[in-house]
C-alpha cells in the first residue's frame, strides 16, 4: 500500500478506535486521571508552562493533561487540544464547560498534519500517550515545531516496552490467540515508540534540539478483581476493543474467560493492581 493510502487507513482505524471508547473515557475520568497525574507531572516539569503561556497539545483525548495545563498558564494563557476523534473532543469539550474552564478550547482535525493552526503561535506543545499511534511520529513533531515559537518547549509521552506494561502486553498475549492483532514493528499502536533511545531519535529527527528522554514506573491499573479489570478494559482500551467488536460472542467469551482466569491467577485475593513503564521525552526548537 502507498504511504499516503496507509496513513489514511491508519488515521481511520485510530478515529475508529477511540471514537468508541470515549463515553467510557468520559464516565472514567477520575478513576484514570489518578494514575496518569504522574506522567502530566513529568511532562510539566520538563515544560515548564508559565502563566499567559500558550500551550498546544497533541491527541488531547478527554482533555488530559490539557486541564492541568490550562490551570498553569491561567486566565491569561491558552490551551488548545486536538484530536483525530470527535468523540474525545466532545467529552473534552463537556467537561470543559461544566467546570467553567475558559483558557481552553478542543477540535477535532482530520490528521495530526492539519494542525490548523498559525506558524510560531505557541510557547509549548504536549503529547501525552498519542505520539505512538500516528502514521508517522517525525513528521507529526515537525507539525508540533512549526507551531512552537523559536525557543518553544515540546514534551511527549509514550509507553515503554510491552514486558513492563502487562496491563497491555498480557490482555493483547491472550486476544493474539484467538484473534489477529497487528503485529508488524513498523505498525502505529500501544508499543510503537518504547524506548527513550525510540523517542528521542524522534524529536531529534524532527529538529528538535537539547532532547532529554526517561522512562519511569507508574502505576497504571487498579481495580477490585479480575472481573472489573476485563470490564476497565472493554470500556478503556480503544485498540483492543476494536480487534474485539468484530469476532463472533462465542469467540470474545472465550477471550473474556482466557483473561479473567490469568489475571486471577496472578493476582488470586484482588484487587489488582499493576504498575506500567511510560517514556517522556522533552526538547525545544532552538532560536535561530
Ligand atoms: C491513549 S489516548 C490519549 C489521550 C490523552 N492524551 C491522554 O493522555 O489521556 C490516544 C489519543 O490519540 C488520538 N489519536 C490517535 N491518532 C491520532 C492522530 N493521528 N492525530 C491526532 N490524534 C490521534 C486518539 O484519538 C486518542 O484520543
Amino acid at each position: 500500500m502507498e504511504g499516503a493510502d496507509r496513513a489514511r487507513e491508519v488515521r481511520e482505524r485510530q478515529r475508529g478506535d477511540w471514537d468508541a471508547v470515549a463515553g467510557g473515557w468520559q464516565r472514567h475520568r477520575e478513576k484514570m486521571s489518578g494514575p496518569a497525574s504522574a506522567i502530566t507531572e513529568r511532562m510539566v516539569d520538563a515544560l515548564r508552562p508559565g502563566p499567559g503561556d500558550r500551550v498546544l497539545d497533541l491527541a488531547c483525548g478527554v482533555g488530559d493533561p490539557a486541564f492541568t495545563i490550562a490551570e498553569r498558564v491561567g486566565p491569561g494563557g491558552y490551551v488548545l487540544g486536538l484530536d483525530l476523534s470527535s468523540e474525545m473532543v466532545r467529552a473534552a469539550r463537556v467537561w470543559a464547560e461544566e467546570h467553567g474552564v475558559g483558557n481552553a478550547e478542543f477540535r477535532d482535525i482530520p490528521s495530526e498534519l492539519e494542525l490548523g493552526v498559525e506558524p510560531e503561535s505557541f510557547d509549548a506543545a504536549t503529547c501525552r500517550l498519542g505520539l505512538m499511534f500516528v502514521p508517522d511520529p517525525v513528521a507529526a513533531l515537525r507539525e508540533l515545531r512549526k507551531a512552537l515559537v523559536p525557543g518553544g518547549r515540546v514534551a511527549v509521552a509514550t509507553w515503554g516496552l510491552p514486558e513492563r506494561n502487562p496491563n497491555f502486553s498480557l490482555p493483547m498475549q491472550i486476544i493474539s490467540r484467538h484473534a489477529d492483532l497487528p503485529t508488524a514493528s513498523d505498525t502505529p499502536g500501544l508499543f510503537a515508540l518504547p524506548t527513550p533511545e525510540d523517542l528521542g531519535a524522534t524529536l531529534e529527527a524532527a529538529g528538535f534540539s537539547g532532547v532529554e528522554a526517561v522512562t519511569f514506573e507508574t502505576p497504571v491499573v487498579k481495580a477490585k478483581n479480575a472481573e472489573s479489570y476485563w470490564y476497565g478494559l472493554t470500556a478503556l482500551a480503544g485498540p483492543l476493543v476494536s480487534t474485539l467488536a468484530p469476532l463472533p460472542e462465542e469467540r470474545r467469551q472465550k477471550i473474556r474467560k482466557d483473561i479473567v482466569e490469568a489475571i486471577s491467577e496472578r493476582f488470586p485475593e484482588g484487587p489488582v493492581e499493576m504498575n506500567g513503564e511510560v517514556v517522556v521525552a522533552s526538547g525545544e526548537k532552538a532560536r535561530p
